[in-house]
């Protein structure tokens, strides 16, 4: 009887440290067949969004999106302006913002939750962006709907969502006919006119965010944690096991 709760005991610790633990799983026994979802592949895939995938890149927000769909249990709600929506922004808005302002304008189109087209009806005002750190709501967001009909609402730009691009329960990728403008960044000022340059470089020196490498570095100190997780957890097992035997 003994024999076998220890033999049992061993069969879970081994069968833990070699088949449960995902920190000390070896890489190359798990292939991965379709990976984790990634933002640039389902855009590229869909066409009419080489300007969104231009600016995901140059501001790594892309990378940004695959890391924390990789690591995060909420999921994300991405909203896609196509190139006509781009298109449709005033000549120079784009080059008129700081890299900092750009990083921000891409995150505000960023929702840190996966958002099912049937949550936009009760999801509450203002949603909560990736732009601005967490818990601010400089960058207001509002969302009005109408039967299948959502309509996004910044204070300076409004939009429509037009079609779900991606939806699989982790990742929600939404088509919208406007870039959607943050107030923090074109509040106040009307969107026609175009910007006087010495104006939009102050501000550029007075926004410092540094947004991408402390949420980099938080991800990190969470993976740490959890490789710690798993030896201690193994640890009990062993514990716990030769307990039963004696
Ligand atoms: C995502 O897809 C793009 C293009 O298809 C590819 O270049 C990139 O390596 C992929 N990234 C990840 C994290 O798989
Ligand atoms: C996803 O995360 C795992 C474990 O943290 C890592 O080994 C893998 O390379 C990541 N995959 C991508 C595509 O980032
Ligand atoms: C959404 O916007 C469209 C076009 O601007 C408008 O006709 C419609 O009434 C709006 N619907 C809602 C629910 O706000
Ligand atoms: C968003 O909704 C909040 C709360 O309903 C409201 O106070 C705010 O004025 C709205 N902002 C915009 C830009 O529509
Ligand atoms: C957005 O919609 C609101 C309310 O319908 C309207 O007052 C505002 O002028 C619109 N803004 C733009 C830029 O179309």
């Amino acid at each position: 009887m003994v024999n076998r709760l220890a033999l049992f005991s061993l069969f879970v610790v081994f069968f833990f440290l070699f088949h449960g633990s995902p920190a000390l799983a070896q890489p190359a026994a798990a292939p991965a067949p379709s990976g984790p979802d990634n933002i640039t592949k389902i855009l590229e895939k869909a066409g009419q969004y080489t300007v969104l995938l231009k600016l995901m890149k140059s501001t790594a927000v892309g990378d940004q999106i695959n890391t924390q769909l990789n690591n995060s249990n909420n999921g994300l709600t991405v909203f896609a302006p196509t190139d006509n929506a781009f298109s449709g922004l005033q000549p120079g808005t784009l080059n008129s913002l700081s890299n900092e302002q750009q990083v921000e304008l891409i995150q505000f189109h960023v929702i840190p939750t996966f958002l099912s087209t049937g949550q936009f009806q009760t999801v509450s005002n203002p949603l909560r962006t990736q732009a601005g750190g967490s818990g601010s709501y400089e960058y207001p967001m509002n969302v009005t709907t109408s039967g299948n009909q959502v309509n996004i609402s910044t204070g300076v730009s409004n939009a429509t969502v037009d079609n779900t691009i991606f939806s699989d329960g982790q990742l929600a990728v939404y088509q919208v006919d406007q870039v959607l403008l943050p107030m923090s960044i074109f509040g106040s000022k009307p969107p026609a006119p175009a910007p006087a340059p010495e104006k939009s470089k102050k501000k550029k020196a007075a926004s410092t965010d540094a947004d991408s490498p402390t949420a980099d570095s938080s991800s990190g100190a969470a993976k740490s944690r959890s490789r710690y997780w798993w030896p201690a957890m193994v640890g009990t097992m062993v514990l716990m096991g030769w307990k039963i035997c004696l």
